[in-house]
């Protein structure tokens, strides 16, 4: 097992990547804490890690308040006495496709707040923890977009704060033994987007960017799930800082 007894907070894990990724911890032997606002969603997440024989528990919190940031870390801290792993994995546009002139200020804070800051505060009150026990792994969610993307003006900027401030935080936990690195998925086959878009849209969406990726299809979960569970194990021990692409060589 590659994550045997480690404690790991995996927030947004009632979605579609971050209850993929429980999973998958969770069948490699970590404890999960599953976070979400989405309380229901949150239940059944830990359901199906203790549908593998995993075990874990749920707290509810919503990343875009720094007091449940607080909170959720004092609980692990309470319940738990170390956390191992973080997957920072909440997050979305909450203000897509979009012209310029249509940028509203609460859609694109919304965005800043749930995809930047949470980040920000996240790995704040997990470095905390992590510093004193001299180990962790923190696992930020940017995005492929990061590099800038027609029509996510605020979500793109958000990612690529994500971007900036895991090297500056890798830069500054390596020394206590903390590995902090990114994940910047392009395409996934999500149920929140193939909701937002319609069926009809998803296929021509999915299918022009399969045929940009050189590996000829769009992502999946467990694709991005694979990525985090590496970088939370300790095969990945001697790399920090990075972004790691999950795009099927979309940008080579
Ligand atoms: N799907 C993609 O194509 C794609 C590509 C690159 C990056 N990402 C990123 O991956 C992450 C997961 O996205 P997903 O595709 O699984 O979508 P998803 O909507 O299924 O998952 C996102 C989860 O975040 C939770 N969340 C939203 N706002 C929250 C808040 N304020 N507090 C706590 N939780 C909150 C949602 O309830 C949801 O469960 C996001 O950060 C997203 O930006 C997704």
């Amino acid at each position: 097992m590659r994550l045997q007894d480690k404690i790991a907070l995996i927030t947004g894990a009632a979605g579609d990547i971050g209850r993929t990724t429980a999973v998958r911890f969770a069948e490699e032997g970590a404890v999960v804490i599953v976070s979400d606002i989405n309380a229901e969603g949150c239940a059944q997440t830990l359901k199906a890690v203790e549908g593998k024989g995993g075990k874990g528990s749920i707290i509810k919190a919503d990343v875009t308040k720094e007091d449940d940031i607080i909170n959720m870390f004092a609980g692990v801290q309470e319940n738990y006495g170390r956390l191992d792993i973080l997957a920072n994995i909440a997050g979305g546009d909450f203000e897509p496709m979009i012209t310029v002139d249509d940028i509203s200020y609460e859609k694109m804070s919304y965005n800043i707040d749930v995809n930047l800051k949470s980040c920000i505060l996240c790995c704040r009150e997990a470095a905390k923890i992590m510093m004193e026990q001299r180990y962790g792994k923190i696992i930020n969610m940017s995005s492929l977009v990061h590099r800038g993307s027609p029509m996510q003006f605020s979500y793109s900027a958000a990612k690529g704060g994500v971007f900036a401030f895991n090297r500056t935080m890798a830069m500054a936990l390596g020394m206590y033994n903390i590995n902090v690195n990114a994940l910047a998925p392009a395409l996934v086959e999500v149920s929140v987007i193939k909701d937002a878009v319609g069926s009809e849209m998803w296929e021509a969406l999915s299918q022009d960017c399969a045929e940009r990726y050189p590996l000829g299809r769009v992502a999946q979960p467990i694709d991005v799930a694979n990525c985090a569970l590496f970088l939370a194990s300790d095969e990945s021990s001697f790399i920090t800082g990075q972004i790691i692409e999950i795009s099927g060589g979309a940008r080579l």
